[in-house]
């Protein structure tokens, strides 16, 4: 099986997104396609919208999967914004077994930094990058000469006494009715925060707010260099893409398995 040409998909809370993914170029091979999120997303019914996309683009080839919690070894560990059933799902063997196909699930936001850093505007930085993916919750992706810490939930850090997430996102915004300019003085606020620990060469804003950042660029202080996903919102589905590639030994270890 060639892991060149991988499905790569994004499950979000409102909507489940995927094209085929030139993992090379970074390009997609087709038009992206979407799916509405199942509610309530159980692990089942998700499930069932990863065959009806694999079905879509008539797939027979490798897929990988952005999942909006920490994901260890396809093993859903949390579940922050997504139904709590999720918790304990090896969600790698659910969708594997369900679409019979090899398939790697990792976490979205780790998903969309993998693209953003290789092909967008993370390239070339040599220096620590963070990227946050500010949506629903905020996913957040660390990087350090082009390498990936997996797994920080830096959208989780208390600020204000609150959780970030609830704090910043941009559901919060619609939620609280907030204006551009107290919501994005909240960001600057975490993004203060974010650069007093970590110091980072580049922060990267992704997610929906990636296409927004015109309304609220001018309200942030800090000294890092702020840019928004140059691969928008596509960030997530290449990254996903991405991730299984690199991991194609151990991948095709679990499909034999089952
Ligand atoms: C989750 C993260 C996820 C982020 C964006 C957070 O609530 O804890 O794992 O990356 O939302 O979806």
């Amino acid at each position: 099986m060639k892991f060149k040409k991988i499905l790569g998909i994004d499950i979000g809370g409102s909507g489940i997104k995927g094209a085929p993914v030139n993992t090379k170029t970074g390009k997609f091979l087709e038009k992206r396609y979407r799916i509405e999120t199942p509610n309530p997303a159980t692990p089942d019914a998700v499930a069932s919208v990863i065959k009806k996309m694999t079905g879509h683009f008539k797939w027979k080839g490798p897929v990988g999967c952005g999942f909006p919690a920490v994901v260890l070894n396809g093993v859903v560990k949390t579940a922050s914004n997504i139904d709590k059933s999720w918790i304990g799902t090896d969600a790698c063997e659910l969708f594997t077994n369900t679409v019979g196909l090899p398939v790697m699930v990792i976490n979205d936001a780790d998903a969309a930094g993998l693209a953003d850093v290789r092909f967008g505007a993370g390239k070339g930085v040599k220096g620590s990058i963070l990227m946050l993916t500010i949506g629903t919750g905020i996913g957040s992706a660390f990087f350090t000469q082009g390498r990936l810490l997996p797994n920080t939930e830096l959208g989780h850090l208390i600020l204000n006494g609150k959780n970030a997430e609830k704090y910043a996102s941009d559901a919060t915004r619609k939620k609280e009715k907030l204006s551009w300019e107290d919501w994005g003085s909240r960001l600057n606020e975490y993004l203060l925060e974010m650069e007093r620990l970590f110091y980072p060469e580049l922060i990267i804003i992704g997610g929906g707010m990636s296409k927004k950042m015109d309304k609220f660029a001018h309200l942030l202080t800090v000294k890092t260099r702020v840019a928004p996903a140059s691969l928008l919102n596509d960030a997530g589905i290449i990254g996903a893409a991405m991730a299984i590639r690199a991991h194609k030994a151990e991948v095709l270890k679990k499909f034999e398995k089952t």
